[in-house]
């Protein structure tokens, strides 16, 4: 996404695949220890063969590892409902930069004492140390979910359905998802898949997850009156079979691969007020007229996490100079994020100023030099060069 596993100059590459073993489970509390290497699918074949989820989900699941969730702090599309790793995460082992072991492999979900060390590592990408055991909470696995793929005439009737969905779906809303028409084109053309409901200019698709199926479906059942009756959604289908619910999740889960079949790709992963979410696309889609083969949004709606794709025939810097600074000058205006999930690596370590003071920045250097005072741990990558 951002380059920040690529080795770029000299770099050694270090691979913690063979660090798969689980430690400890724990079948009351659902707290998982293992080790980095562990692959997130099947650490969730594991834990839910016991009755239990991992607490994040993500479209790289049956490749990434737990260790490398945990150093990009991934976000995924669990998080509406279980939250950031920052919080499912209980501790965590380190191999520091001068060899030291850092044991805070804890399992308590209550801990004040001290500086909550472990935060530094989340999601600092691999810059200040080696996480090689991973402790992390579980929730329970949901016995009943239903999957709704719905199709709406604009986005504000795309905003007004979210509205809708939390008053009425309240505990058991899991995700909501949004994508536009030339992603569901896009997933179309380039991995056959079919749309399952009439063509729209915007898609939702709305996961619950709760504990009883018929109050599950009676809840679900009046959303869908609700939206349905007051035209925020014009067409619909629900998956309550695990093989319906997997092939819906596949049209928003894939979208990535099937842009990387469209032609060069420009990634932004940005957080910003759900209310000017799609302006930004909108407004890049006039920028750039047909110098672009497409310019998509879509994303984790219910995080205010929008992922806005551009696609071309080639790479170009010319495009390239009508992209950037301007997408994050706009995120910047309205105090948005810059890298909502997907962190900084090697391509977006200069913009971290549009998003955080150089007070942070500095810090943040100072943090660096303390752990890793030779540069030894991913080099190159997250901090903009010091001025
Ligand atoms: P790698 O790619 O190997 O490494 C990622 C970074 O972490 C590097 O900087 C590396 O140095 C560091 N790192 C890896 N392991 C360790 C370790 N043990 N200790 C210290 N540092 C380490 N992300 C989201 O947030 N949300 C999504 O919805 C999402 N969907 C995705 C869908 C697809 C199809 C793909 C390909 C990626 C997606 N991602 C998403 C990006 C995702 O966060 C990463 O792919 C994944 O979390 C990284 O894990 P990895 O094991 O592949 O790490
Ligand atoms: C996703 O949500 O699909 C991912 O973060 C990947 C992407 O943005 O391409
Ligand atoms: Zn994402």
């Amino acid at each position: 996404m951002v380059g920040g596993s690529v080795p770029v100059f000299d770099e050694i590459i270090l691979s913690t695949a063979l660090m798969n073993q689980v430690i400890s489970f724990h079948d009351v509390s659902g707290i998982l220890v293992c080790q980095a290497g562990c692959v997130l699918e099947e650490l969730n074949h594991y834990v839910q063969e016991r009755g239990f989820i991992m607490p994040l989900d993500l479209g790289a699941k049956g490749s990434c590892h737990i260790g490398g969730n945990v150093a990009t702090n991934a976000g995924g599309l669990r998080f509406l409902r279980y939250g950031s790793l920052r919080g499912t995460v209980l501790g965590l082992e380190v191999v520091l930069a001068d060899g030291t072991v850092l044991d805070c492999l804890t399992s308590l979900r209550k801990d004040n004492t001290g500086y909550d060390l472990k935060q530094l590592f989340i999601g600092s990408e691999g810059t200040l140390g080696v996480i090689t055991a991973v402790s992390i909470s579980c929730p329970p696995r949901p016995k009943a979910v239903n999957v709704a793929f719905l199709g709406c005439p604009g986005f504000a009737e795309v905003l007004q359905a979210f509205s809708t969905c939390k008053g009425t779906l309240g505990e058991i809303l899991s995700a909501f998802e949004f994508m536009d028409a030339e992603c569901m084109q896009l997933v179309g053309q380039h991995l056959h898949l079919a749309r399952p409901v009439r063509e729209s200019p915007f898609y939702i698709l709305v996961e619950t997850s709760g504990s009883s199926a018929e109050h599950d479906a009676e809840k679900l059942d009046g959303f869908l009156e609700q939206a349905l009756g007051s035209g925020l959604v014009t067409d619909g289908t629900v998956g309550t079979d695990q093989s319906k619910a997997q092939s819906l999740w596949a049209l928003r889960e894939r979208i990535t691969e099937a842009l990387s079949h469209d032609g060069y790709v420009f990634k932004y992963d940005v957080s910003l007020p759900v209310e000017r979410f799609y302006d930004l696309v909108s407004d890049l889609r006039a920028r750039l007229g047909p110098r672009a083969k497409h310019v998509v949004g879509y994303g984790h709606l219910g995080d205010g996490n929008l992922h806005l794709n551009v696609t071309a025939e080639a790479f170009s810097t010319a495009l390239l100079g009508a992209l950037e600074p301007y997408v994050y000058t706009w995120t910047a205006a309205q105090r948005g994020s810059v890298s909502a999930e997907h962190g900084l690596g090697l391509r977006k370590k200069d913009v971290l100023g549009y998003s955080k003071p150089p007070t942070a920045v500095q810090l943040m250097w100072q943090l660096k030099a303390l752990l890793d005072p030779r540069g030894l741990l991913n080099p190159y990558k997250t901090l903009p060069a010091h001025a």
